[in-house]
């Protein structure tokens, strides 16, 4: 597996990157960007790249569980930065202006710079499934912008992330679930997922079927402590039939729930729950 990486491009991992940003509902890029690696490593094809190695299905959810789990490492000092939304409104975020805004951040047309930037903003562009909300966030006034007009304009919100603190370059490792699964109650719920990007874009989506939330310890063989987020989507008839978590797991749509953990800088948000017995009489 790690071999695999080697072998991988740096486009293509962006690739997949951004593609598995939205894996609640696009698995048919990501089997394309598999068999595309697929291709370019001969007969190595039947490894699975470890990046997909983020979903299992609810009975795998129990203290003691042991699985291999994908972390990508992000340099938070690294990351791309939220622009105040007057100066991202005032550029264009759109495939068709891809050349401008080349221009603009300087950048060379065939630079993997400007692969991820025409992928991001296709991937923005394209439909959502039936029964699925999205949107992309150029700043974060929009992000609480759509996350509100889901959950409700009169629901506080609430934002959960995996906290994955280390010092190790390791990304992909076995993880045995530790004594804490909390279930987040999630009566609805915005997912939203970093995308590559020269400021911060996230790709925020929201489904109507049924989803749970949860929070996961996880501790890794070497030693890595990860207090993880995971959704698990319990109906998945509506999913094509090639979604990469399908071939991960090896079962078909509808007749699972599928669940995947979330990699640290991405959000989930659930309206935060009412107090009860609060009021006095
Ligand atoms: C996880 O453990 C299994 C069984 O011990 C081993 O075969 C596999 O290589 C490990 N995976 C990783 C990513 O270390």
């Amino acid at each position: 597996m790690y071999k695999c990486m080697n072998f991988m491009s740096w486009f293509l991992f962006i690739h997949l990157l951004v593609t598995l940003c939205s894996y609640g509902c696009r698995g048919r890029e990501i089997s394309e960007v598999i068999s595309e690696v697929a291709v370019e490593e001969g007969h190595h094809h039947n490894h699975m790249d470890p990046s997909v190695m983020v979903f299992f299905t609810l009975k795998d959810l129990r203290v003691g569980k042991r699985m291999a789990i994908h972390f990508p490492k992000r340099d938070p000092a690294k990351s791309p930065k939220f622009w105040p939304k007057e100066e991202a409104d005032s550029v264009p975020f759109s495939s068709n202006q891809l050349p401008h805004l080349l221009k603009l951040f300087s950048f060379s047309p065939h630079s993997s710079q400007a692969t991820a930037m025409e992928n991001t903003l296709r991937e923005c562009e394209s439909k959502p499934i039936k029964g699925e909300v999205k949107f992309c966030a150029t700043s974060l006034e929009s992000m609480l912008e759509f996350t509100q007009s889901i959950l409700g304009v009169t629901s506080e919100l609430q934002a959960f992330s995996t906290l994955h603190q280390t010092t190790s370059s390791v990304t992909f490792q076995n993880y045995t679930i530790q004594e804490t699964i909390m279930e987040i109650p999630a009566p609805k719920m915005v997912a939203c997922h970093t995308m590559p990007y020269p400021y911060a874009v996230f790709y925020c989506h929201s489904q109507e079927s049924a989803n749970r939330v949860y929070r996961v310890s996880l501790v890794g063989e070497n030693g890595d402590r990860v207090e993880a987020m995971a959704v698990c989507h319990l109906d998945t008839s509506q999913w094509v039939p090639t979604h990469v978590s399908f071939q991960v797991l090896r079962i078909t749509p509808g007749t699972s729930p599928v669940c995947h953990f979330f990699p640290a800088d991405h959000l989930i948000w659930v309206p935060k729950p009412q107090a009860h017995g609060s009021s006095s009489i």
